[in-house]
């Protein structure tokens, strides 16, 4: 048996949405039946965890968490944590964290230095140049054409980037983010990136060292609307495993990309332990680098975990620890499909407060995250957040999984609840 079976673990889960309810979710299924606290949670996350209020932004308010609950190990979930710094003040203070430090979170809340890294370590990615001035970027978007990517630097809860299919369109975005701070500092330095095509892949993996555990490959569906048009949003569905795009692809995809970074930051001094999640699109010229982000990917979690083979406890502890394997993370063969449910008004302002009914029905047999929920006075579950639930099913194709995801997700309604009708259609 092995030494952690025998006494219970405290686990700390930093955050509160559907990524969060899933990685708590697969704890409490752990063999090891740990202590599962998560901060700050959210209404779901309740009735699996226990929920602490902490401000993630402050590494010392959750280092004072996990010290408080004597956490044996912390997972942080979102960005934010990472890039203020409280993978390093956990660390510090002897706790075993899944998430890189600050520095190396650079790769997720700075563009200009992934794409930096990417050049040094040779990663495939578009042609880009950085600026912070707008007379250089509309000189790069002139020897770019369009369509061109115009990505502010730092950290816009996803809204960034804007892919311009005119000039004018790419020089208001340009003038937006530098001259008006639309994105605030964020967009004090631009990426202007030559415009591509072709569909996205989502690779997330663990890395520790030179040891890389990768995931299956994932995909999420950003815009609001069906067939990929509208806004773009934090993500409405998701789905694993990508069909075609087999393992030994994956495996390459891991060799061309996540290797040759993790060897670059280590050899800068940065070296790179937690999450490295690769958004890739697979282009006729071969697969480009977009964008990496430090974390487990949010809604890919919510398909990825519900397929876990290896227990998440042991697992994710031995990576906050800095113990992974080198091979890929053990999966069930089954697909999952996650569908996300999304508040009226999203993705601009959500209006809260509707009663969400069907959940009871929903969850026989259907995993249900929650993420932007809450308790009403009367007690009652409403409606908090844009994304507010995920639906997640696994089937013996993705087709089953999708049929029987969406089966659940149509027993759940809110007053103008939306959802996309086509994810993981016709994979
Ligand atoms: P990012 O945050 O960099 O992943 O960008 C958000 C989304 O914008 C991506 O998922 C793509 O759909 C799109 N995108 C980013 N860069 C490009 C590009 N160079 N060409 C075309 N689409 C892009
Ligand atoms: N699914 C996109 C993200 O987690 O950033």
């Amino acid at each position: 048996m092995c030494d952690h079976a025998q006494v219970q673990q405290t686990v700390l889960v930093v955050g509160g949405g559907g990524r969060e309810h899933a990685l708590v979710r697969a704890l409490a299924r752990a063999e090891g039946n740990p202590n599962i606290y998560c901060a700050p949670g959210n209404a779901g996350i309740a009735q699996d965890a226990q929920v602490r209020p902490v401000d993630v932004n402050d590494p010392r308010a959750v280092t004072a968490l996990a010290r408080e609950i004597a956490a044996d190990f912390v997972i942080l979930g979102p960005e934010a944590p990472l890039v203020t710094g409280a993978g390093d003040a956990l660390r510090v203070a002897g706790i075993p964290v899944l998430g890189p430090s600050k520095a190396a979170a650079r790769l997720e809340g700075s563009k200009a230095f992934a794409k930096e890294i990417m050049v040094a370590a040779g990663v495939p990615t578009a042609r880009s140049v950085t600026v912070t001035d707008v007379a250089t970027g509309v000189a790069a978007i002139d020897a770019f054409g369009v369509p061109v990517a115009i990505k502010a630097d730092g950290l816009a809860a996803g809204k960034g980037v804007v892919v311009a299919q005119t000039r004018d369109e790419a020089v208001t975005a340009l003038t937006d983010a530098l001259e008006r701070r639309v994105f605030g500092e964020a967009g004090a330095i631009v990426v202007v990136e030559e415009g591509m095509t072709g569909p996205e892949v989502s690779l997330l993996a663990i890395c520790a060292g030179e040891h890389i555990a990768r995931f299956p490959a994932a995909r999420d569906y950003k815009p609001i609307g069906d067939g990929n048009v509208g806004p773009n949003t934090g993500g409405m569905g998701s789905v694993s495993p990508i069909p075609d795009l087999s393992d030994a692809e994956a495996d390459r995809l891991i060799d061309l990309v996540h290797r040759p970074v993790v060897a670059e930051m280590a050899r800068r001094g940065i070296p790179f332990s937690g999450v490295l999640y690769a958004g890739l699109m697979m282009t006729a010229a071969g697969p480009r680098v977009l964008e990496f982000n430090v974390r487990f990917g949010d809604p890919e979690t919510q398909a990825l975990l519900p397929r876990l083979a290896d227990d998440a406890l042991e697992f994710l502890g031995n990576a906050a620890r800095g113990r992974v394997p080198d091979r890929p993370v053990a999966v069930h063969a089954d697909p999952c499909v996650a569908i996300v449910l999304a508040a009226a008004g999203y993705p601009g302002t959500p209006r809260q407060g509707d009663v969400i009914s069907g959940l009871a029905a929903a969850a026989l047999g259907a995993e249900i995250y929650h993420a932007g929920t809450r308790r009403n006075d009367a007690g009652q579950l409403v409606t908090g957040g844009g994304r507010v639930l995920a639906v997640a099913h696994r089937g013996t194709t993705v087709a089953e999984a999708r049929a029987r995801a969406y089966a659940a997700a149509e027993l759940i309604t809110w007053e103008g609840m939306q959802m996309r009708r086509d994810i993981a259609l016709g994979l």
